[in-house]
């Protein structure tokens, strides 16, 4: 099938790729030349594994291009799918304004009919505006010309993204036509692995089955973040009552992994932009805002726990810190708890030494050449003559370090565990001073 794919951020070109590799004739459009011309020869502006061969596979068979060019774009593909961004507004609201630029540009184009597919997460009635506005761009033109719209949104994780496409546990068609049905059925039809996973439903359902999710996943993770506060309260270790709870088939062991916070470019932006939608529609949503607010404060979970053993004296020390993107397999710090820690540090006058195995780039992207910062190639480098560890990021290479000599290169034997990765019994028995999440009922 022809299929044209506007916007090579994460989800189009994951989209792209997967789907170029089970046969179909790809056309990646972006507006950005730099990105496209890179992405002509290879090279993949973010980091996602496996999905830099599939790329170059791709490209190769002839199934991939990539273009700057709309009309060739619109001309190209049957299936138009729209996976350009939808950042925050100020008011957490999602911006729609790169998607319906991109339903304008396919409705100036198009000589004949097109499905237009909604893969960006967008708010619901998202489709309707997209329609709208193709219709009213057709009606200028004076041409009476068919189109459909299809809301499909993506379910795929950062650093797990192509095996999530190519293996999906669902893949969610919002449509209220029978041909446009049919056809992404059709497409879909090689990830069906044993049994059909195309769920099919209205447009607006589909719309809010992404957010219904996201936002579900990060209930999870606020619920246990709270009850890891209250158990450290109360003398008990979260991570016995994790186990104890999991273990019920209803609760699962999935997502109720406490920590430092969720970020990424997903959570936070959806609760907010869900709640939003909420408000607009006039009803108050008390959970979602209970998760958002318990994330923030999750978020300061770390530098309270810094500040108190210190207290408050951190003028002129070092903290290292293992992990640097909000999850380990990307280089991504969108909203990443590393960002509240380093920031709240630098406040205080401490400085930060800091390793991630992905995100070294993107860190001196965000922040630039400062004094307060200084990134180290080594986990070991960084801990050299540092006051204390702090754990940021659950990076296998993190798990099991040499604690010898861990406990040698610290300054200062002391150890904050934001992932809860290691065992605190052990390293106490190995000397050092230890604060996990939830979990720190010796110091009752
Ligand atoms: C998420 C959804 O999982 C995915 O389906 C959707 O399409 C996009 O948003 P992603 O943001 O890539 O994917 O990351 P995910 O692996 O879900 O983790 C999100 C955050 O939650 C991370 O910061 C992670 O550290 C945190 N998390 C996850 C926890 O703190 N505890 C958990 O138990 C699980």
């Amino acid at each position: 099938m022809k299929i044209t794919i506007f916007g090579t951020g994460y989800v189009g070109l994951v989209t792209g790729a997967c789907l170029a590799e089970v046969g179909n004739d790809i056309l990646c459009v972006d507006i950005d030349e730099g990105k496209i011309e890179a992405l002509k020869q290879g090279i993949i502006p973010i980091y996602e594994p496996d999905l830099d061969a599939l790329v170059a596979r791709n490209l190769a068979a002839g199934r991939l291009s990539f273009s700057t060019d709309a009309r060739e774009g619109v001309e190209h593909g049957l299936l138009q799918f729209i996976a350009v961004g939808t950042p925050p507004d100020e008011d957490g609201s999602a911006d729609l304004q790169h998607v319906l630029v991109v339903a304008e540009t396919i409705a100036e184009h198009m000589n004949d009919y097109r499905v237009i597919v909604d893969k960006s997460t967008v708010p619901v009635g998202t489709a309707d505006k997209v329609r709208e506005t193709m219709a009213g761009v057709l009606a200028e033109r004076g041409v009476d010309m068919d189109f459909d719209v299809v809301s499909n949104p993506e379910f795929l994780k950062e650093g797990a993204a192509v095996g999530d496409f190519m293996k999906p546990d669902r893949i969610i068609i919002g449509t209220d036509n029978a041909r446009a049905a049919e056809l992404l059925h059709q497409l879909y039809a090689p990830f069906n692995r044993n049994h059909d996973r195309v769920i099919a439903m209205d447009i607006r359902s589909a719309e809010l089955t992404k957010y219904a999710a996201n936002a579900m996943l990060a209930t999870k993770i606020s619920f246990m973040n709270e009850l890891a506060n209250l158990a450290e309260k109360l003398g008990a270790d979260i991570e016995q009552v994790r186990h104890g709870i999991g273990a019920d088939s209803r609760i699962g062991y999935a997502f109720i992994y406490p920590g430092c916070g969720y970020g990424g470019s997903c959570f936070p932006k959806d609760v907010s932009a869900l709640e939003h939608t909420a408000n607009q529609v006039g009803y108050q949503a008390q959970l979602l805002e209970a998760v958002e607010a318990v994330n923030r404060r999750q978020k300061q979970v770390l530098c309270q726990k810094i500040h108190a053993h210190f207290e408050g004296d951190l003028a002129g020390r070092r903290i290292a810190l293992w992990g640097l993107a909000f999850k380990p397999n990307t280089d991504d710090m969108r909203d990443a708890p590393s960002r509240v820690l380093m920031e709240y540090l630098w406040e205080a006058g401490a400085e930060v030494v800091a390793f991630d195995p992905a995100a070294m780039d993107e860190a001196g992207r965000i922040y630039g050449e400062r004094e307060d910062l200084v990134l180290v190639n080594t986990p070991e480098a960084a801990v050299q003559g540092a006051d204390a560890l702090a754990v940021v990021t659950e990076w296998n290479i993190f798990r099991s370090p040499d604690f010898h000599a861990l406990r040698k290169a610290l300054k200062s034997p002391v150890i904050f565990d934001g992932r809860n990765i290691y065992d605190p019994a052990q390293l106490r028995t190995d000397g050092f001073t230890y604060y996990g999440i939830g979990r720190n009922q010796e110091n009752l």
